[in-house]
């Protein structure tokens, strides 16, 4: 540290990687970018936070315990010692490994979905559509260029109709477009931050929060026949890992309330969940947006991008 310099907080996270097979090359470049990151940090006298783990929830792992005659909790639970060892084979320097299938962080959820449910901004409702399980995502008509095929990792979707609780997107859409034409450097590079304004300038639709078709998640305390959208259970770990909500909850004050930078380094593949969801819940939430988004390309092979469903 420079004599006469300030001490400032860092605060950076990795995507939760989904606990539905072993993390492979691509998650791993997520997390060394943000190891560097937090090591610059560091070597500058930052006080740093360094944040990684598992997202352990949704119909994908339900399904794919079942495959391998597992309960979910045992699959998950694999993986998950599987992953901090590959982490600390890499000289990985994170300071916590969040699992959400922790006590930790469900039990914050589940306070998060009350409140707002209290507050109005989640309301029950019921919904049709196309649904990706793979990528754990409904898709709209205009979304779908070819019917029955997700947009995303051309999978067949599956037609779901259920009760649900949804998420008033529309409320917060002017308010999001405002911050984020307000705040330039809030989504990095511009090309993404583009992207995310053409995709919010087309309207936003309330969005599912629920599901009742599995019960692998984490369930809505009031309503416990739905379990929460894995979306807004994962999104949820950047704060949970940091004590919100809890007894002890001077992380969150010291690093994300207070704190001069927080990070989330993210992948191009999650860019709508993190530059629009997250903002949205944490407005809802009345919770400062005051982290950046910094979205990365994708490793390639010839069949495309790495993944764990593909095993490359
Ligand atoms: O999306 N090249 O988890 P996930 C570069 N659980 N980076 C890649 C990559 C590639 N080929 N493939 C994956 C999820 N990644 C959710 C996240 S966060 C609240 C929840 C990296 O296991 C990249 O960062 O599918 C991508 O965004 C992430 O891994 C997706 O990991
Ligand atoms: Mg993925």
């Amino acid at each position: 540290m420079v004599k006469g310099d300030i001490m400032k907080t860092f605060y950076v996270t990795t995507p939760i990687y989904y606990s539905s097979g072993s993390v492979h090359i691509g998650n791993s470049y997520s997390t060394i970018v943000c190891d560097v990151f937090a090591r610059y940090h560091r070597l500058k006298g930052d006080d740093t936070f360094f944040l990684t783990g598992m997202d352990e929830h949704g119909q994908k792992i339900e399904n794919t315990a079942k495959e391998q005659n597992l309960t979910p909790q045992a699959l998950v639970d694999g993986i998950a010692e599987q992953t901090s060892k590959l982490w600390e084979k890499l000289n990985i320097s994170n300071d916590d490994f969040i699992r959400t299938s922790e006590e930790r962080h469900t039990k914050i959820v589940q306070d998060v979905f009350e409140k707002l449910i209290a507050k109005g901004d989640v309301y029950l409702d019921e919904y049709e559509g196309d649904y990706c399980i793979f990528d754990e995502a409904f898709f709209t008509k205009t979304q779908m260029t070819e019917p029955g095929i997700c947009p995303d990792c051309n999978r067949p979707t599956v037609k779901l109709k259920e009760e649900g609780y949804f998420l008033k997107l529309k409320k917060y859409e002017k308010r999001l477009l405002d911050y984020i034409n307000d705040n330039p450097d809030f989504i990095q590079p511009a090309t993404r931050r583009n992207e995310v304004v053409s995709f919010i300038e087309q309207g936003l639709e309330d969005l599912c929060v629920s599901r009742t078709s599995f019960t692998w998640g984490v369930p809505v305390k009031s309503n416990p026949k739905h379990v929460i959208y894995v979306w807004i259970d994962a999104l949820m770990n950047y704060i949970t890992a940091l004590g919100y909500g809890s007894d002890d909850d001077s992380k969150y004050k010291k690093y994300w309330i207070n704190g001069d930078k927080v990070a989330h380094v993210v992948g191009k593949d999650i860019l709508r969940f993190h530059a629009i969801y997250w903002p949205i819940l944490l407005m809802a939430l009345d919770i400062p947006l005051n982290f950046k988004l910094y979205v990365h390309g994708w490793f390639l092979m010839k069949e495309g991008k790495m993944s764990k469903s593909k095993g490359n």
